[in-house]
């Protein structure tokens, strides 16, 4: 079994923020776990640059939009080592590579009859980069970005989406794995029941320059969705025929603003180009700060970078794999970090391995005793052992991470009450009771082994 787990691309008219990060640590943590598992794994981030939304940024700062989608991209990835996360590859939607299979693809599905010239009338937000629905409105405005849509009329290209909505209804009903959590899968099968248009994919040049062009019309660009999904494919050396040894365990890992276009048009685009479907689709929640929305005009926008340098990567990517229920929204605050820190980290955890090696420094001079025969508490703390694996294994595979988080930490709790009622202090008082001590000492430390070989995921500096 092979693992390709994939981040969005971001778009590059936003420096690095926390909820970048969030999802970046959770795919590499998710890698990190795979290769545990003895798994062969791709995990691929990267940068989203076409579209008005970056003309619009890179006009802002008198800069080409070359210029400015180069300097930004830059600092998405010089933030990634930052934060201890290894990417295989971080694509960008202007890498040579990506243009041509992007290309391909849309001569492909244009010479299928998949894609039609029409006329449309619709509203725009230009936040979200697609047109939406009378229904998605909140009070005349896009909800997730506070302004009213764009009317926009004009000749465009079309990919016949509504075609595949039926089978792409199958699937997901025959298939309850495909997207999770399940409010999510909910929501698009909600979605699917209700008939559906077809997708706009291309801009006309006289709107808009910055973008692939279409291979079968010069006059017109190609939509910055139907262009971004497809960086899943480029990654993998597609039309080449391996890329199949990668893309049988595809993974995409999003939030929940994007679950449209990869819960329906991304599915679509590869029925239309007799592609497997990906394996799944995970939708975690949205970071809030301090319980607000994060957002610059509020002047609470989160970085990355500043967060390791204060609490260190090893807290940071414990806190948030441990503090959002994957899924849900979750409120990021210095007082929480702070008090994971002090209490699970410092004193749970520290106080384990702080305690085990100052005694096995002392009575055992640093070395690793022979464990002698077994007790009841010895064998009682080997199946909280192999408790703890299995239900770390289970969860990290299903995204679960702060119940496989709580797991970890439950064993770390019967560890350390383990010293307190054997009380090694007490047995190095009498050498009769050496034996026993090197069994009690032996147990401590093989805890210690599997935590840390469990928590490496999670905080590869410990
Ligand atoms: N470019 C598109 C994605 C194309 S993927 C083929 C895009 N880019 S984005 O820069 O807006 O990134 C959105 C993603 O950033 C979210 O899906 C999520 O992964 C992450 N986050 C952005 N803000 C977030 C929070 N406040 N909280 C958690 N993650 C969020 O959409």
């Amino acid at each position: 079994m092979t693992t390709y787990i994939t981040t969005p691309i971001y778009y590059v008219n936003a420096q690095p923020h926390l909820g970048h990060a969030y999802s970046t640590i959770v795919a590499d943590v998710y890698s990190r776990f795979r290769r545990l598992c003895g798994e062969p794994v791709r995990f691929q981030t990267g940068t989203d640059e076409h579209g008005d939304k970056i003309v619009e940024a890179a006009e802002k700062e008198g800069v080409t939009p070359r210029e400015y989608v180069d300097r930004i991209s830059a600092l998405f990835q010089q933030t990634w080592p930052l934060l201890d996360v290894v990417p295989d590859r971080c694509i960008r939607t202007t890498d040579a590579d990506h243009i041509a299979v992007v290309q391909g693809i849309l001569q492909k599905v244009y010479e299928k009859g998949d894609i039609y010239f029409d006329k449309y009338k619709g509203l725009y937000c230009k936040g979200c980069e697609r047109y939406l629905t009378e229904k998605e409105l909140v009070e005349g405005k896009c909800p997730d970005h506070q302004r009213e849509p764009e009317v926009i009329e004009e000749e465009n290209y079309f990919f016949r989406m509504s075609k595949y909505r039926q089978q792409l209804l199958e699937h997901i009903e025959t298939h309850p794995e495909f997207i999770t959590p399940e409010r999510y899968r909910n929501e698009v099968l909600a979605l699917l029941k209700e008939p559906m248009g077809d997708l706009c994919i291309s801009r006309p040049k006289s709107r808009l320059t910055w973008g692939i062009e279409l291979p079968f019309d010069d006059n017109f660009v190609t939509y910055v969705w139907f262009d971004a999904l497809i960086n899943y494919l480029t990654g993998l050396g597609y039309p080449q025929q391996d890329f199949h040894d990668f893309w049988s365990g595809c993974e995409h890992l999003i939030a929940k603003d994007i679950l449209k276009p990869h819960a329906v048009f991304w599915p679509t685009m590869l029925l239309s180009l007799g592609i497997p479907l990906y394996k799944r689709l995970h939708v975690h929640g949205y970071w809030n700060v301090d319980d607000t929305k994060m957002s610059k005009s509020l002047g609470n926008v989160v970085r990355p970078r500043e967060l390791a340098e204060e609490y260190g990567i090893d807290t940071l990517r414990y806190f948030l794999l441990r503090e959002m229920s994957f899924g849900l929204d979750s409120s990021f605050s210095s007082a929480l970090i702070v008090g994971r820190h002090n209490s699970d980290l410092a004193n749970d955890l520290g106080n384990l391995f702080s305690r085990a090696q100052a005694m096995v420094k002392k009575y055992r001079g640093g070395k690793v005793p022979q464990p002698q025969q077994e007790k009841q508490k010895d064998i009682e703390l080997k199946g909280a052992a192999e408790k703890m694996l299995r239900l770390y294994r289970e969860n990290m595979a299903e995204f679960h991470f702060h119940i496989a988080l709580q797991a970890v930490w439950e064993f770390v709790g019967l560890a350390n009450k383990y010293i307190v009622e054997n009380e090694p202090w007490v047995l190095a008082k009498d050498e009769k009771l050496s034996a026993r001590l090197d069994t009690v000492l032996y147990s401590v430390l093989e805890s210690l082994r599997l935590l840390t070989l469990v928590l490496q995921p999670v905080m590869p500096q410990m």
